[in-house]
């Protein structure tokens, strides 16, 4: 073995001996697209995560560069850089949770769906990996369009014959995020203090923030509605606006990553009693797929909780998310099955 190799061999050697002295065991984490403008800082954050034993980045450019720096963080992972499509086996072997931001970003003008054509095949080839290497993980997707790309996973996990519908989740965590923010600003409250879900789907109207059912209970007038939910569904627009031209969100992006990658870990580890909202196989709806909050556990999203009472406005909402729900979705499945 070269040195380095033979340090790290050495150094897991004795930190399986500290395990067997009573340290919590950690999990193996991988990062895929982990060079990209979400994949850095989300490299960053999970580093820091004490529930990550093994850090496994994963891109098609410049990982070398990304691994050597985060790995000099003083914190608890062992980090792994793998570069191109011939190291993603390597990559990908052993994973306890995948986590996916590789793709192309939306510029101005563009909505979620014209980012199809190059980042479902990039989900495709991505997801053929898991199926190879680690069936048993969770899979956390952000690559956009979302209402595509979990059709997408769900169809090649079938083909493989690996496909378990809990572990397949859709991040919409941002949403909730954003929700949390923006509804805590009109409210006056701390943004921690502030519980919104968020359901349906990740592009425009299909993101249906249910403001009725605010956590702590409020009440908003008509014009604050009206502006919550126009600002909530168009947050990735304000940021590709913003930015104009050099991608979308990234940092709030990894923000809400770890934050849903955290509630994943925690409930493989055996917490009760977490809920978050995500877009997954759903009963909820007439749609195969929807965003709800989930419970999760130790095999992933292990219930599907329902919508809850809905006012006159967010059944309104209801009805034009799901017709565009169902195009998105119908779309990433004939994608592979064509
Ligand atoms: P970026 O271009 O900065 O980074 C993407 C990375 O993916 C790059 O490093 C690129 O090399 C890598 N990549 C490309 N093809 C790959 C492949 N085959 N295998 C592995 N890596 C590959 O883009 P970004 O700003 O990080 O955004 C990434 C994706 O996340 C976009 O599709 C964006 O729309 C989406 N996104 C989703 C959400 C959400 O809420 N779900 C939020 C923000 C962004
Ligand atoms: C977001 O919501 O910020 C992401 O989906 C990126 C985008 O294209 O808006």
């Amino acid at each position: 073995h070269p040195p380095s190799l033979q340090m790290e061999e050495n150094s897991g050697l004795r930190r399986s001996m500290c395990r067997a002295k009573g340290a919590a065991p950690g999990f193996k984490v991988a990062i895929l697209g982990a060079a990209g403008g979400i994949g850095q800082p989300l490299s960053l954050l999970m580093k820091m995560n004490p529930l990550v034993s093994v850090l496994h980045l994963y891109d098609v450019v410049n990982t070398p560069g990304v691994t050597a720096d985060v790995s000099h963080m003083d914190t608890g992972a062992v980090v792994r850089g793998f570069l191109g499509q011939a190291q993603l086996d390597d990559a990908l072997t052993g994973m306890d949770l995948v986590i996916i931001p590789a793709g192309v970003p939306r510029k101005p003008g563009m909505t979620r769906d014209d980012l199809f054509n190059i980042n479902a095949g990039i989900v495709r080839t991505l997801c053929e990996g898991v199926s190879r290497c680690c069936p048993k993980a969770l899979v956390n997707l952000i690559s956009n369009p979302v209402n595509s790309t979990v059709p997408i996973a769900a169809e090649v996990f079938k083909k493989a014959g690996t496909y378990d519908p809990k572990r397949l989740l859709g991040v919409t965590m941002l949403d909730v995020v954003r929700a949390n923010t923006f509804v805590a600003e009109v409210l006056g409250l701390d943004p921690r203090e502030v519980d919104v879900p968020v359901v349906g789907g990740h592009a425009g109207v299909t993101i249906l923030p249910l403001l009725s059912q605010v956590k702590p209970p409020c009440s908003f007038s008509p014009e604050e509605i009206t502006y919550l939910t126009n600002r909530i569904q168009n947050g990735g627009t304000e940021v590709v606006e913003a930015k104009a031209g050099s991608g979308s969100a990234t940092l709030s992006m990894a923000y809400a990553a770890v934050k849903f990658a955290d509630v994943c870990l925690r409930g493989l580890r055996g917490d009760a009693g977490i809920i978050e909202c995500s877009f997954v196989a759903s009963q909820v709806t007439e749609l195969p797929f929807f965003a709800t909050k989930v419970r999760l556990g130790r095999n992933g999203a292990e219930e599907v909780l329902p919508l809850g009472p809905l006012n006159e406005f967010e059944r309104a909402g209801l009805v034009k998310a799901k017709k565009e729900l169902a195009e998105s979705i119908q779309k990433g499945v004939s994608f592979i099955k064509k």
